[in-house]
């Protein structure tokens, strides 16, 4: 069955931040931080979807999806991130993955969507390789409670983001401008990714993804500085997450780092436990340019000609196409089948007198996209589902609730939803598939 779904993450949805023993995550400090956030907006409240997840989930099967792909907030499960387990927290995800299935539903969780417990932020977070350890153990506490019905789990939700926000530049949570030294912040995530592979198996659960974020890496111009740009770049954003959990080996990373000397023998072997599906989030291709200034090896040279969403990003639905296909190229056979985990745009939507949303952009961007998957589909890529980002508009990190990507509008001031034109459009769309394809 080909999965056609939505998907959200805790912290963007949930608030309820202080209930039934949920401990505090990184991103409760982070967003309470001066200057951090845009307007100082926090997840404290969000889309109370802790409170209003029936409603939610009410608003997905009136689209006809058959899966839907959420995160598991790792404070709710495991406040202090090791040891005692708050079975309040779980209690919420078990209701929730009842009711999804109750609905013909397919759960599809995600471990860590960027909330990490702040205990063990201060033990250094994921510059610690002990970070790897404790999320194997939460891995296995989720699986042993939810597994007997979540036959999909995905590891980590974009750690190449996690890396570059949130250790390298400090826009994310938990605020560190690292530069280059942040690289122990990918080896123990992905780490951490092996291990937790090991451990959800060992918990009984049947399939095991990672979401990586991709981007198809254009060069410039031909010139020979910006090609070498481009390629250190994507070495960077993209062959550092698939090549090690694909293949079994990092990419040449001498462009930024002398030694890997986090590495540790055995590390590559676990973190290339086989998959059973590698998770694709797509926004947008990037051009890469020769350095300009001292520091990093690239610089960041803008795509022009095309559309841009709200946040300024370029729409470029053949990217996707061109990714899913060089990706094929470039693994082969040790490509496991590939979901779609994330794609969407943001948009200014406002209510109009009628109290509608028409959101003609967000429905070409969606008709595009999924004709470029597709198109890839067509030239031999295995795409098994594809999750629109996002069922709502939510709390979209460091731009606050300013950024809405949802197929459901929130006014976060009564929290009332109302669906927007892409949601009636992908609900025709679904009711014309077979769900084969
Ligand atoms: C990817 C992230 O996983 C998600 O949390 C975020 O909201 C979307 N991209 C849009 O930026």
């Amino acid at each position: 069955m080909f999965l056609w779904g939505t998907a959200t993450a805790a912290y963007q949805i949930e608030g309820a931040v202080h209930e039934d023993g949920r401990g505090v995550s990184i991103w409760d400090t982070f967003a309470h931080e001066a200057g951090r956030t845009r307007d100082g907006h926090t997840g404290d409240v969000a889309c109370d979807h802790y409170h209003r997840w029936r409603e939610d989930v009410a608003l997905m099967s009136g689209l006809g999806l058959n899966a839907y792909r959420f995160s598991i907030a790792w404070p709710r499960v495991q406040p202090a991130g090791s040891g005692a387990v708050n079975e309040k927290g779980l209690d919420f995800y078990d209701r929730l993955v009842d009711t999804l299935l109750a609905a013909g539903i397919q759960p599809v969780p995600t471990l860590f969507h960027w909330d990490l417990p702040q205990a063990l932020q201060d033990r250094g977070g994921w510059m610690s390789r002990e970070t790897a350890e404790r999320f194997a153990e939460y891995a296995a506490v989720a699986a042993r409670r939810l597994a007997d019905r979540v036959p999909l789990w995905i590891t980590l939700n974009e750690p190449f983001v996690h890396m570059a926000f949130g250790y390298a530049m400090g826009v994310h949570a938990p605020g560190q401008a690292l530069m280059t030294d942040a690289l122990p912040a990918a080896h123990h995530q992905l780490l951490g990714h092996g291990l937790a592979v090991r451990a959800l198996r060992a918990a009984g659960a049947r399939q095991v993804a990672l979401t990586n974020n991709c981007t198809p890496v254009r060069a410039a111009s031909a010139d020979e500085a910006d090609v070498k740009a481009a390629d250190a770049y994507d070495a960077l954003h993209n062959r550092l997450f698939n090549d090690p959990v694909l293949v079994g080996t990092y990419p040449d990373l001498s462009a930024y780092t002398a030694a890997l000397d986090f590495l540790q023998d055995g590390d590559l072997e676990t973190i290339a436990e086989p998959l059973d599906a590698l998770g694709i989030n797509y926004y947008h291709p990037t051009r890469i340019a020769a350095p300009t200034a001292e520091g990093l090896p690239f610089t960041d040279a803008g795509i022009t000609g095309h559309p841009t969403t709200a946040f300024g990003w370029p729409v470029v639905p053949d990217g996707l196409r061109e990714l899913l296909t060089g990706l094929r190229s470039r693994y082969g056979a040790a490509l496991p089948p590939i979901l779609i985990t994330e794609n969407g745009c943001s948009q200014d939507d406002v209510p109009t007198e009628r109290g509608t949303v028409e959101d003609a952009e967000r429905i070409a961007f969606l008709r595009g996209h999924i004709e470029a998957m597709r198109q890839a589909m067509a030239e031999g890529v295995d795409v098994r589902g594809y999750f629109v980002w996002s069922l709502l508009d939510n709390f979209e990190w460091a731009e606050g609730y300013h950024q809405r990507f949802g197929l459901v509008h929130v006014d976060f001031a009564t929290q009332r939803r109302t669906p927007k034109a892409s949601y009636a459009w992908l609900k025709e769309f679904l009711a014309g598939q077979n769900t084969d394809t």
